[in-house]
């Protein structure tokens, strides 16, 4: 049950009647990872597998490596070339063993080609994969619904808008699934319109959305977001079936305005996020500047992980701020 925070300032600047923060960035290892980590560690124990084995940007690694660890069960883990430090890490620190593969979040080639050695050999060994992916670990994904039936419990009904941040769709989608399935059983208010915001610069499912396209566009990724940088996003097809089909829509931003976003969030409202958990904020106030006058009543962003996650963010964004050290006798206050 991460918290629920309902905005401060930003809220009544966008003139939105009710805009919450579904902050999961409370997650154990920091960020919606662990929600997957937890279904699929148990999934895995419960096939007798020996070990496990899959990719990440990294928040994924930590969260699994720290399930594994606590399951007593070995961790393969592929991380980018570039994987933020802290994330890296943690996972180190909780013995995932770890190796970094060249182009791997750039390259969508070298992306497909990881995954395919990764299925070759946990097929061999008989190990686990964990691709946090509906496409690659459907059971393991289960875990992400339980946002939305958190959102719900809390609220006591249905958001009108969730914000999602999408990088391979699958936080996206699960959110949504959780939505649909409270839908189903009560049938009282409609399932909220899911958004999915990514970077600019790794846009794949939302150009293919906007071009009307089935599957995502092809293309490398140029964004610097730790998280997003998904140009062969494994869910992006489910994604833009959930878009086609009424249930929401994508939206892209700036590397820059995500960022801009991190810092208002800081400033404003005293949240703490990383980049990519910034990113649904910042689609939202894309989304305002776009449809100016439009009414969005009662608004949710997900803000999928921790500010300690970039500590080369946290540096860029605060390395100017001069500090004072002064003398015990020059305090003047
Ligand atoms: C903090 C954070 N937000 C969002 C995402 C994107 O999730 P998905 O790949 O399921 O779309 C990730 C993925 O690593 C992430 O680490």
């Amino acid at each position: 049950m991460t918290p629920l925070i309902p905005s401060v300032r930003l809220g009544r600047k966008l003139g939105i009647g009710e805009l919450y923060f579904k902050y999961e960035g409370g997650n154990p290892t920091g960020s919606y990872k662990d929600r997957i980590a937890a279904m699929g560690l148990s999934w895995a124990l419960g096939q007798g597998r020996g070990a496990c084995i899959g990719t990440s940007s990294g928040n994924a690694g930590a969260a699994i490596a720290a399930y594994a660890a606590r399951a007593g069960m070995p961790y393969h883990l592929f991380v980018l070339e570039n994987v933020a430090e802290a994330k890296l890490a943690q996972s180190l620190l909780y013995k995932a063993n770890v190796r970094k593969i060249k182009g791997f979040g750039n390259d969508p080639e070298i992306g497909m080609r990881v995954f395919d050695r990764i299925f070759e050999g946990a097929a061999d060994h008989g190990w686990e994969v964990m691709i946090t992916a509906f496409r690659y670990n459907p059971y393991a994904m289960e875990g992400v619904k339980t946002i939305a039936y958190e959102i719900y419990e809390e609220l006591k009904g249905m958001p009108s808008h969730v914000y999602s941040p999408a990088g391979g769709g699958g936080l996206y989608c699960g959110i949504w699934k959780g939505f649909n399935e409270i839908y189903e059983s009560v049938r009282t208010a409609a399932a909220p319109c899911m958004v999915a915001v990514q970077p600019e610069g790794c846009s794949n499912i939302v150009r293919a959305y906007q071009a009307g396209s089935k599957e995502p566009l092809p293309g490398s990724s140029t964004s610097q977001i730790s998280g997003l940088q998904v140009p062969n996003p494994p869910d992006g097809k489910l994604a833009l079936q959930i878009m086609n089909r009424g249930g929401g829509k994508g939206i892209a931003v700036s590397d820059s305005l995500i960022w801009e976003t991190q810092r208002l969030l800081a400033v404003e409202e005293g949240i703490f996020c990383e980049p990519a958990g910034a990113a649904s904020v910042a689609g939202l106030i894309r989304d305002c500047e776009e449809n100016p006058g439009r009414s969005l009543d009662k608004v949710v962003c997900v803000i999928s992980g921790n500010g300690f996650k970039d500590g080369k963010r946290l540096s860029d964004m605060t390395s100017e701020i001069h500090v004072p050290c002064l003398d015990v006798e020059h305090l003047d206050i």
